[in-house]
């Protein structure tokens, strides 16, 4: 026998007050998904008829994300009446009458996942219950709805925190918000639900009375790991939930292999996948579809975003983005590699170097003091300390091309387009502006006037002067 069928509501619709953000509560980050994300993760894992999101506030953004995630979502929109009630009411329009149960999920309670959800619609479905919803027994209730119950255990209603009695508000059971309907019991009560509250919304927890009052079975069950249900209003939950999230998600990569000493300054990405023995060391951000092959370590202090750090390689005190860095490869301390970036293997970027749409060939080598932006570094060679290439002639940007083995020298610049050839070396202080051809030297005609004398003439006694004296041939003898 298949099972009945079941329908997804996501409330979204809030403004999320609370934050006090420009942002919509429900797309502030989380592990590098909004927050909206999680919960459509989650509602996708049930493998419903249909997963709906509710959306009011900041509705074109909101439901771009969900797109952005997963094609397969319904959006609706929640008119002007507000209230958790109401939104599910406007989802209601949008559900085929052949749902039997409905699942509403909160977007600002992203740590809750699908097995939980799943017993639930199981004790749901086996009980015969009109509601079984999720609560749990938290040392602060303050600012949920609190589940009362009556002298034989069964649940009587649900009080919001801002109509409930000063009694009501010592009840440390708190109602999660989310829940299992039967179809019928939302089509039944929410229609008919008021406003007359603190809030002046229609609240969905109002319909659990109307439930029990028409003989309807309520179920609460309450969760055993409190934290799944936390939910998100401010900005100080948020950080709660992100640390939970992150300690999850580093625990899960040390378990896997991976050696992170320091684990609470280390934050990763759930897109971030690790291989055995990298070493993360202290202050490191890896984010977004970042990968760490095997035996690399980053850090200290390190952001590495949407980019590959090959096995063996070594990345210290540096930022890199959207770049690739091959096996045995070495960046930092220092280093900025911006989109584009290739260091091949056993290549180097050193010390303040700033890279950006570039292959830096294997097991070449951009040491120190360097910008280096669309270039071509050939296998083995070697670019001076303070190599710019000038890329950029203020309208278009131009490639720079060093062959394999060339060697530039200390303060250089390359002039794009231009092109150092194969095993050539450039000269201290040259501003290349012409291609060199392969195996030659560039050096530019420099012409060094000595003035003998200077000093005594124009800085007499002075500490460079009596210096100077000191060390001229007359002074040595007796
Ligand atoms: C709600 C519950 C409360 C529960 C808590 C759990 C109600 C009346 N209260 O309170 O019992 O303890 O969640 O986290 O349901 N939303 C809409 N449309 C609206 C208003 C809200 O879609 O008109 C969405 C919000 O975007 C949010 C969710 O519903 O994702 C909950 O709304 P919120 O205002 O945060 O409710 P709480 O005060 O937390
Ligand atoms: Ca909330």
């Amino acid at each position: 026998m298949s099972a009945p069928p079941l329908a997804v509501v996501i409330l979204a619709a809030g403004q999320g007050t609370r934050m006090n953000s420009a942002t919509p509560k429900v797309l502030h980050p989380l592990a590098g998904i909004p927050l909206i994300g999680h919960v459509v993760a989650t509602a996708e894992a049930l493998e419903a008829e249909s997963v709906n999101v509710v959306v009011r506030h900041a509705a074109e953004e909101v439901a771009q994300a969900v797109a952005d995630q997963s094609d397969g979502v319904v959006i609706v929109h929640q008119d002007e009446v507000p209230g958790t009630g109401r939104a599910v009411e406007v989802a209601l329009e949008s559900l085929d009458a052949s749902i039997a149960d409905v699942v509403v999920l909160s977007a600002d309670v992203p740590l809750l996942d699908s097995d939980t959800v799943r017993a639930v619609i199981g004790l749901h479905r086996d009980a015969g219950a009109a509601v079984t919803l999720l609560s749990a027994i938290v040392d602060d209730p303050t600012g949920y709805g609190r589940i009362l119950r009556r002298g034989d255990g069964s649940v009587e209603r649900i009080v919001e925190q801002g109509d409930a009695t000063a009694e009501e508000r010592e009840v440390t059971e708190i109602n999660a918000g989310i829940y299992v309907f039967s179809h019928d019991a939302l089509t039944q009560h929410l229609p008919a639900l008021g406003h007359d509250n603190a809030q002046e919304e229609k609240y969905l927890t109002d319909v659990i009375a109307r439930v029990v009052a028409a003989d309807g079975l309520v179920h609460a069950v309450q969760v055993e790991d409190a934290w799944l249900v936390d939910g998100v209003n401010d900005r100080v939950q948020l950080s709660e939930v992100q640390r939970r999230l992150n300690r999850m998600i580093v625990r899960g990569w040390q378990r896997d292999g991976v050696s992170i000493p320091d684990p609470d300054s280390v934050w990763i990405d759930l897109s971030v996948t690790l291989a055995p023995d990298v070493t993360v060391l202290p202050g490191v951000h890896l984010e977004g579809h970042t990968h760490v092959g095997e035996g690399a370590t980053i850090g200290p202090d390190c952001t590495v975003r949407d980019s590959d750090v090959g096995a063996g390689a070594r990345v210290e005190r540096s930022v890199v983005h959207d770049a690739e860095i091959h096996a045995e490869a070495t960046i930092g301390p220092f280093a900025y590699l911006r989109p584009g970036t290739v260091v091949e293997s056993s290549g180097k970027v050193g010390t303040f170097v700033e890279t950006k749409n570039s292959r830096i060939g294997a097991g070449a080598k951009v040491p120190h003091l360097s910008y280096i932006g669309d270039a071509d570094i050939g296998e083995g060679a070697n670019i001076g300390a303070g190599t710019i290439t000038a890329n950029y002639d203020g309208v278009n940007k131009h490639r720079t091309v060093v062959g394999a083995h060339a060697k530039t020298g200390s303060d250089n610049v390359l002039v794009a387009p231009v092109e150092i050839g194969p095993g050539a070396y450039t000269a201290a202080g040259t501003t290349i502006r012409r291609d060199v051809p392969a195996g030659s030297l560039a050096v530019a005609p420099v012409t060094v006037k000595t003035v003998e004398g200077w000093v005594a003439a124009n800085r007499p006694d002075s500490e460079a002067d009596i210096a100077a004296r000191s060390h001229s041939p007359g002074s040595a003898q007796k």
